[in-house]
């Protein structure tokens, strides 16, 4: 599936940065292919515009922000949230520019994020229970584009047989490969999957959970799957600890995507230090990206296909295709690959 094709995606919301990243000038991001150009308005509210000057195509992302507009680098051409041109400085009575458009599109903050919809949006931004309750910590962890495909990083999510080989040297066993059982519950907008996994307490897992005692311990997982890519997991430990990531996958275009990352905490500095926690997080999905990064980036979602071997085990990855495939259909979409229709594995791998 090339995410950039399939026009559906355009109609979710995606978390495009951090808030405290956008500071005040304009910046630059790419979503789904789609240059667009972030800045704050008067009211420090976030908007989104197509990253296109309507003069000479100049990249509004290099000029500057004034009064809440964003001016153009080249001619000084102002255009507000709506995008529309407020000022010419060039002419005589610079405010009347005919007051013509360009493309801006659905944008807010929620959670601290810059939130972006490209389209008409159909489903609001999911709900992040504990999010700024009391006892409640947010960390924020990465914010970084990876060299794979979307739909790679979550089926990783939710992937049970790549612990031993992917995370041998964080917190797989290297000599139990075989996964730990898992269930799906369907929801509107994706599945919740639940599961208890074994994982070695390591020195630096130690300081990200606060439990000196055990050389091994269950790690109860929750995962809601959230359509299209993203992902909140709960893992739950013996300590009472719940350490709940909450991963913004989006698609920047089809073979690039941005790892947004925070987890919510119930504990406190004084138990574990923010930096060991995100340093514990780094590794592990550190260890993902680099494997990720190897994979081929045209994800096909007809399992039927035979491009791609399955075992009973990935059911996730399977649900996940069988999902996106049926959002498709239902908005009147097919799956559109790279080369159709002579799509071959080794040109998919070039
Ligand atoms: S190209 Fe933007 S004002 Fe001329
Ligand atoms: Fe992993």
């Amino acid at each position: 599936m090339l995410p950039t094709r399939q026009k559906v995606l355009r109609r979710f919301w995606y978390a495009v940065m951090p808030m405290s990243d956008l500071g005040e000038g304009p910046k630059p991001f790419t979503l789904l292919g789609e240059k667009i150009v972030l800045f704050r308005d008067a009211e420090g509210k976030p908007v989104a515009l197509q990253d296109r000057c309507a003069h000479r195509t100049s990249r509004l992302s290099a000029g500057r922000v004034v009064n809440g507009n964003v001016a153009c680098a080249y001619h000084g051409w102002e255009f507000n949230r709506e995008g529309t041109c407020v000022r010419m400085p060039q002419l005589q009575d610079p405010e009347r520019t005919g007051n013509f458009k360009i493309p801006a599109y659905h944008c807010t903050e929620r959670y601290g994020q810059l939130w972006v919809c490209l389209g008409d949006p159909i489903t609001d931004i999911p709900t992040i229970p504990h999010f700024g309750e009391e006892g409640w910590r947010c960390i924020h962890e990465r914010c970084d584009v990876w060299d794979t495909a979307a739909l790679r990083i979550i089926e990783n999510a939710f992937d049970n047989a790549h612990f031993s080989y992917v995370h041998e040297k964080s917190f797989g066993f290297a000599d139990r490969p075989e996964p730990a059982p898992l269930a799906l519950r369907p929801t509107e907008w994706g599945f919740i999957m639940d599961s208890t996994v074994p994982v070695r307490n390591t020195d630096d897992l130690t300081r990200a959970v606060n439990i000196k005692s055990a050389k091994e311990l269950d790690r109860v997982y929750e995962k809601e799957w959230l359509m299209p890519f993203s992902v909140r997991m709960t893992l739950s430990y013996a300590n009472g600890l719940k350490h709940i990531i909450v991963a913004w996958i989006v698609p920047v275009d089809d073979k690039r995507t941005l790892f947004n990352q925070f987890v919510l905490r119930n504990d406190t500095e004084a138990d574990s230090p923010a930096a060991d926690v995100i340093a514990w997080d780094m590794k592990v999905t550190n260890e993902d990206r680099a494997i990720l990064e190897t994979t081929d980036w045209d994800v096909p979602l007809n399992t039927r296909s035979g491009e791609e071997r399955n075992m009973p085990i990935d059911r996730p990855g399977i649900e996940l295709r069988r999902r996106l495939l049926k959002l498709l259909q239902d908005h009147g979409e097919r799956e559109v690959r790279r080369d159709e229709p002579g799509w071959t594995a080794a040109a998919a791998n070039g």
